[in-house]
């Protein structure tokens, strides 16, 4: 089976479905971590993205791998380093960009093809990368309550960003992701809302479960 799962920033994506593909023996494949990879080595390198030659080099540069909260950039685990305010404050530009995310959404949809079950999360899943998925959840929160539990993930790092400054990146990031031109976050008309504000994960996870259970 195929899910897609998308939703906005800090809605609880990869808690829910690293859990849910742990009770099910899925593969989990977060895509939000291929942009941030991109995101770091454009940093990291200075690459001028708005140079369409230098940035097709730089994607050509860029082997990524992802085995779980592994993630590989050219053969490097970066996984600590792109969970980060800074990363958090640029990768609107990286997700913006329409040959990054030509680029990313052919390797994403090389990933669906040749992976049985598995559950992926992002933000154009079901839209873009595998509009043929079983299910499509649409995951959300209040935008306060995703601030809240952004804090609380970066305190967890030793990451300290007030709640003010995350709120504020996060509906900046709301902003980007649901207005951009290419692939906007937005619901199918087959997409299943999930709206866990108040809820327990233990709550959630068994909300969605009871939902797989049903279409198998
Ligand atoms: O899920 P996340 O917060 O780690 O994602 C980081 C950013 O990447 C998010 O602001 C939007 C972008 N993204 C995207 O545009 N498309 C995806 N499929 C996944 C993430």
């Amino acid at each position: 089976m195929k899910i897609a799962l998308d939703g906005p920033a800090g809605a609880g994506k990869s808690t829910l479905a690293k859990a849910l593909a742990k009770r099910c023996g899925y593969t989990y494949i977060n895509t939000g971590a291929l942009y941030r990879a991109f995101t770091l080595k454009m940093l990291d390198e200075n690459i001028d993205i708005e140079n369409e030659a230098v940035l097709l080099r730089a994607l050509e540069d860029s082997v990524m791998k992802i085995e779980g909260d592994n993630v590989y950039l050219n053969g490097e685990n970066i996984k600590d380093r792109i969970y980060t305010p800074q990363i958090d404050q640029n990768i609107s530009k990286v997700a913006c960009n329409r040959t990054i995310r030509q680029h990313m959404s052919e390797m994403q949809k090389k990933m669906a093809r040749e992976t049985e079950n598995v559950i992926m999360e992002g933000r154009d899943i079901a839209t873009v990368v595998m509009p043929e998925a079983d299910i499509k959840f649409f995951v959300t929160a209040s935008v306060e309550e995703r601030a809240r539990r952004r804090v609380k993930q970066n305190e967890e790092k030793n990451i300290f960003h007030s709640f003010e400054e995350t709120l504020k990146d996060i509906q900046y990031r709301d902003e980007k992701d649901t207005q951009r031109e290419f692939a906007p976050l937005m619901m199918t008309k087959d997409s299943i809302v999930i709206d866990n504000t108040g809820k327990t994960l233990e709550e959630t996870i068994e909300e969605m479960i009871c939902i797989m259970q049903e279409k198998k």
